[in-house]
């Protein structure tokens, strides 16, 4: 079960496993719930450092002692606030409770929000345990390897389309031409007024094109 938290955050469940992605709840204009209400987690998923994804991990791991997982030197700054982690990086896969996570390549940046360095930013490639694969592109420009993604067989893809800092409408519909999911969600526009996007508009080109099923969900 998928639940759109607003921005690029996420809640994934599946039976008795919770995973937030990329967190940023305080301080989100289209944040959809309370960080209270994010009681029970089990895994944090951090594509990348920017404070708009590390949002409130640290807030909530401390709370609910949850493993937060990202790239080895955003795992190290959260391991050195008393944290719980396991370091990953692009290309590596690990196989958890939940499924298969893979780090995939993002091109983008990664600062901390304390300036400390955070890495490369990545995407996240989630096989669950029934075998569906879920693709998180975090915050990315377009890139040709996609179709290499796009070749594991994707199930449901989160693709940005704010532009600005990542891919916009036109390179995202590109980006749905390399991956072939089966369904495509947009993430990333509307929050603020700099990565306003017609969604709407955004999915009619997807449906005349490919062959892909878009979802809109709001927050
Ligand atoms: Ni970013
Ligand atoms: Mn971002």
């Amino acid at each position: 079960k998928l639940r759109f938290l607003g921005h690029a955050a996420f809640e994934v469940r599946s039976e008795n496993t919770t995973l937030l992605i990329d967190p940023f709840i305080s301080g989100n204009p289209a944040a959809a719930v309370k960080l209270e209400d994010l009681a029970a987690v089990d895994y944090i998923l951090v594509t990348h450092g920017h404070g708009d994804h590390m949002g409130d991990t640290v807030a909530i791991a401390k709370r609910t002692s949850a493993l937060a997982v990202s790239n080895a030197e955003i795992s190290r700054w959260l391991a050195g606030k008393g944290i719980k982690t396991q370091g990953q990086h692009i290309g590596g896969g690990h196989e958890y409770p939940f499924g298969y996570l893979k780090l995939t390549n993002a091109l983008h940046g990664s600062s901390l929000p304390d300036g400390s360095y955070g890495g490369n930013p990545a995407g996240l490639l989630i096989t669950s345990k029934d075998g569906k694969k879920l693709y998180f592109a975090g915050d990315t420009g377009l890139f040709g390897d996609m179709r290499l993604i796009g070749d594991e067989g994707i199930d449901f893809a989160a693709l940005p389309i704010g532009d600005n800092y990542t891919m916009g409408p036109d390179d995202a519909l590109r980006a749905v031409k390399l991956l072939n999911p089966r369904v495509v969600m947009p993430m990333h526009y509307d929050t603020f007024d700099l990565i306003k996007q017609d969604a709407r508009a955004w999915a009619d080109r997807v449906a005349q094109e490919t062959s892909a099923k878009v979802l809109i969900l709001k927050p």
